[in-house]
C-alpha cells in the first residue's frame, strides 16, 4: 500500500513566529511514523505576492494546489491571535476547495497564554467542516510557547511525545479510511 501523504502547514507568516518550533517538532516526530510521508508548507512562502482576490493568480498557489490535491490529510499549526487564527491561513484555505474533501485534519495550536490556542481551534473547526474536511476531536495544544522548547528545539515536557504519537495514530487511522472514500 502506498504511503499516506500528510503535509504540515505552518499557518502564520508573523516575523519571529514561535509556531515554527512546533511545526519543526511535529515534522521530526512524524518522520518516525511508518507509512506517512510529509512536507512542510509555509503560508509565508505561499502568501508572498498577491494576498487579496483574485489570489488564485498567485503562482505559488499551484504548489499548494498540487500538495493539497495529493494529500491524504493535513496537520495545521495554528497560533491564536485575538482568539482567532491567522488571516493568512484563511486566505490559503480559501484559495482551494475540492482538494480538501474527505480528508482528516489534525490541529496543533499555539499560544503565549495558558489555553494553548484553544479559542483559535474553536474558530477554525466550522471552517474546516465547510470544506468537508474531518478535523480530529482532540487538538494538540501548545500553551506558554516561549517556555516549551529548549535552545535545540527539543520539547521540554516529554509527556508530549506520547500525546503526539496518539495524535498521529488517530490521523493515520482516519486518513487510511478516508482514502477509500475518495476513490
Ligand atoms: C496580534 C496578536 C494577537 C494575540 N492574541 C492572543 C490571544 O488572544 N491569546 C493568546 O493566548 N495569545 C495571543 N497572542 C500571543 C500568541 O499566542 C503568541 O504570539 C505565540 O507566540 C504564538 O504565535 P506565533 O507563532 O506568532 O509566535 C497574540 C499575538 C499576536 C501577535
Amino acid at each position: 500500500m502506498p504511503s499516506l501523504f500528510i503535509p504540515i502547514v505552518l499557518g502564520t507568516a508573523r516575523r519571529e513566529r514561535q509556531s515554527e518550533k512546533v511545526a519543526s517538532y511535529l515534522f521530526g516526530e512524524l518522520k518516525r511514523v511508518e507509512g506517512i510521508e510529509s512536507e512542510m508548507i509555509d503560508v509565508k512562502e505561499i502568501m508572498s505576492g498577491e494576498t487579496v482576490p483574485p489570489w488564485v493568480s498567485n503562482p505559488n498557489i499551484s504548489f499548494w494546489k498540487e500538495s493539497a490535491g495529493r494529500a491524504d490529510g493535513f496537520i495545521f499549526v495554528v497560533p491564536e491571535y485575538n482568539h482567532g487564527y491567522p488571516g493568512e491561513l484563511k486566505i490559503l484555505l480559501d484559495s482551494l476547495y475540492q482538494e480538501y474533501a474527505y480528508k482528516p485534519v489534525g490541529i496543533a495550536s499555539v499560544s503565549a497564554g495558558y489555553f494553548g490556542g484553544a479559542r483559535a481551534v474553536e474558530n477554525l473547526l466550522p471552517v474546516l467542516v465547510n470544506f468537508s474536511m474531518y478535523p480530529l476531536k482532540q487538538a494538540l495544544y501548545f500553551p506558554n510557547i516561549a517556555e516549551m522548547f529548549d535552545e535545540n528545539g527539543g520539547i521540554k515536557d516529554t509527556s508530549y511525545k506520547k500525546q503526539t504519537k496518539e495524535f498521529f495514530e488517530e490521523l493515520k487511522k482516519r486518513a487510511l479510511v478516508m482514502r477509500g472514500l475518495r476513490v
